[in-house]
């Protein structure tokens, strides 16, 4: 086991915010976990886990030791008449393990390609576009309890999925028992690619593409071209511009909610869910308060989609927590609404 001191953590946070972490341990396995929970300085300190750093905005130095986890390896587990299950290391980058089922020829993951962030980050956030959820393609995931050293599998129902949510994202003691937050650490992912192979095409820019191009009934790979396309085109490369996807939630209203903002703003992008609540475009609400390109030092407001915050260079994480609040502040004086952020705030 090595302990890295004062490690820059600008490359290991999509923001490119830069900051450090004070000591960092590199996870390729449990046996690194259970060699560092029985080390005598560093087994109970406090710990923090780093996947692709996707979602997170760092505002200082983080104290806590920092596991940076780098589980390799992507491996074909089953392939059954009904399904293909596949698995990878947590360390694996998302769209690269995307790719590769592709290239294997095990469609399903197409929807979500382009995604930033590692295989591991994944399933803390249920990560989701155009029209599929991580939780819909999801198998299993074997974890570390960083107070035991105990590896134990969750499956989904385990793992309590809900949009942009999971046990991961919670802490027990505080929403009762429920929650891993800081206790687990992913270690594999293991994902069921349901046969024969459906394109998921509902989502309004797939029937854009659809119209244009004239192709009826893409295969997976046209579909992971058209989903790559158009993230480029709406979405800042975080390589380029650093940036953590969508930085609020699509807030959920009840039906008379929603009506009685669409009596006072009758363009508001709105779409009814499965369980009679009503998702609102927390893009259109944020834009339409006129924060697209705006900017707090160089935390800014993305100038093509107003739902992401982008670091223009040089930005703190203080930055980017102020432009949040004065979006947060603006979308609820205007629609009565409070945005809930997506990134976790370190
Ligand atoms: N809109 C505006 N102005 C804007 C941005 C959006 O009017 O500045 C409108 C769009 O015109 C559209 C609607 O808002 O009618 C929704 O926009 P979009 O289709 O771009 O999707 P989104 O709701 O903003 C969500 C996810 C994205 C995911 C896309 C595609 C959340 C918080 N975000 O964005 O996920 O890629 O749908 O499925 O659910 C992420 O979580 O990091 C992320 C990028």
């Amino acid at each position: 086991m090595i302990v890295e001191q004062n490690v820059p953590l600008q490359a290991h946070n999509t923001f490119g915010i830069v900051a450090k972490a004070r000591a960092l341990v590199r996870v390729r396995g449990e046996a690194e976990v259970q060699e560092l929970l029985a080390d005598p300085e560093y087994g109970t300190i406090p710990k923090f886990v780093l996947g692709g750093g996707s979602n997170i905005v760092l505002t200082g130095d983080v104290k806590p030791l920092v596991l940076k986890v780098e589980v390799p390896g992507r491996r074909l587990v089953e392939d059954g008449p009904r399904a293909t299950v596949v698995e990878a290391g947590a360390g694996e980058n998302w769209h690269d393990f995307v790719t590769w089922t592709l290239d294997q020829g095990f469609p399903g993951l197409e929807n979500l390609a382009l995604i930033p962030g590692t295989v591991g980050a994944a399933p803390v956030q249920n990560v989701g576009a155009y029209g599929v959820e991580l939780q819909d393609r999801f198998e299993s995931l074997d974890a570390i309890d960083l107070f035991t050293g105990k590896t134990f599998t969750l499956d989904a129902g385990q793992c309590a999925f809900g949009y942009r949510d999971s046990v991961f994202k919670h802490t027990a003691g505080q929403e009762g028992d429920f929650g891993l937050n800081g206790r687990a650490l992913i270690l594999r992912v293991r994902f069921r690619l349901p046969k024969p192979w459906k394109p998921e095409l509902g989502y309004l820019d797939l029937q854009r593409k659809i119209q244009e191009s004239g192709i009826a009934q893409p295969s997976a790979r046209q579909i992971y071209d058209w989903v790559c396309a158009v993230r480029g085109a709406k979405l800042p490369d975080p390589r380029v511009i650093g940036n953590a996807g969508s930085f609020f939630k699509n807030p959920t209203v009840t039906p008379e909610q929603c009506l009685d903002i669409i009596a006072r703003e009758p363009n508001i992008v709105h779409y009814p869910m499965p369980d009679g609540s009503v998702k609102l475009a927390a893009g259109w609400l944020i834009d339409a308060c006129g924060w697209k390109g705006k900017s707090v030092g160089n935390a800014g407001v993305y100038e093509k989609q107003a739902l992401v915050l982008v670091n223009r260079g040089g930005a703190t994480g203080g930055e980017v927590v102020t432009l949040a609040r004065a979006i947060q502040t603006s979308v609820y004086e205007r629609f009565g609404i409070r945005l809930e952020p997506e990134p976790v705030v370190i």
